[in-house]
């Protein structure tokens, strides 16, 4: 399904044909809103997460990015509209509830404890213990090993789980949170703006780890405003624009350019690129054409039939 909205007037088009395109869906909103008071942050979003799938939101600062991911990770409730888990319409009071529907979050500042070490932060809060009684204690062997096994699966080799999760890379940590939601039976992992503060390496890195959780069949919401690393992965695409949906697109309905001018913003920066064209010192043919920052995607229509 592709939909473009410059209009902000085609929620109840779209909702309907949401409830035959999200057939197998784990995650859906449908039509969802979230206002903070009198602030509306959210509105009119439709979003569907499959198993096996990698479905990519993307939007400028301020878009509504992280107020949906609150909404489906238990933090926020909507407060428009619907939000379905395996087709069941759910509103969940904490995050708990959500995980306990499988819906892990991994967030961009990692609830890790620097000093411990990688195995010990794999387990946390959830420690396996043996004995019971005044004799249960920590199984540290069988943590480490598991541990290790683990993060072995996905691919990722670490030269010691002894050392202090804090003296691993951004990347690496992200890493470790991905094995370790996989691990404790997510089936939706959300990660919020994984990549933006790692450097290129770095994030090819998670980018990968991303596509493993997705080959072991978890429904990703990766949540980016970089449309090269979200084209890396992603299946679908949901651009938000001030709380409203601007663009949602299969792979096969948009190029990563058209990508790129959707989150560009097109006619705003062909604006700021007239303004800046009257400050000297600005050399505006060097930004990009005006042209091909506002052409349409293909078979998009614009959201005005
Ligand atoms: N707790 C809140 N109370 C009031 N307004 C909020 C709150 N959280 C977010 N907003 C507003 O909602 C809008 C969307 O914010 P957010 O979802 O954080 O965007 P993004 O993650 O895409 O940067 C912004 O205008 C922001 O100021
Ligand atoms: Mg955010």
């Amino acid at each position: 399904m592709t939909s473009t909205n410059g209009t902000g007037t085609h929620g109840a088009v779209i909702a309907d044909t949401a409830a035959d395109q999200a057939d197998g869906a784990i995650v859906e909103l449908r039509n969802a809103g979230k206002s903070y008071g009198n602030i509306r942050a959210l509105h009119g979003v439709d979003l569907a997460v499959y198993p096996g799938k990698v479905t990519c939101v993307l939007g400028d600062n301020g878009a509504g990015k992280s107020t949906l991911i609150k909404i489906v990770s238990g933090l926020h409730q909507h407060t428009e509209g619907e939000f379905l888990v395996d087709g069941q319409p759910v509103r969940f009071s904490t995050p708990r509830e959500a995980l306990d529907k499988g819906i892990a979050t991994v967030y961009q500042d990692l609830a890790t404890v620097p000093l411990m070490p990688v195995w010990r932060n794999f387990f946390l809060g959830s420690e396996m213990t043996r004995g019971s009684g005044p004799l249960r204690r920590l199984d540290i062997e069988k943590m480490k090993k598991t541990a290790d096994e683990e993060l072995r699966n996905m691919g990722i080799v670490l030269d010691d789980l002894e050392q202090p999760i804090g003296t691993l890379s951004g990347g690496q940590r992200q890493c470790v949170a991905i094995a370790r939601a996989v691990y404790f039976g997510a089936r939706v992992l959300i990660l919020d703006e994984p990549t933006a503060a790692l450097g290129v390496k770095q994030s090819g890195v998670v980018l990968k780890y991303i596509a493993a959780a997705r080959d072991r069949g978890l429904g990703v919401i990766f949540i980016t405003h970089n449309p090269h690393h979200a084209y890396m992965v992603g299946d679908h695409f949901s651009v938000l624009r001030l709380g409203t949906l601007e663009l949602s697109a299969d792979r096969s309905e948009v190029s990563l350019e058209e990508l790129t001018n959707h989150m560009a913003g097109g006619a705003e920066l062909a604006a700021l690129k007239h303004e800046l064209s009257q400050v000297r010192g600005v050399d505006v043919e060097e930004l990009p054409e005006e042209a091909d920052l506002t052409a349409p995607v293909a078979g998009g229509g614009e959201g005005k039939s």
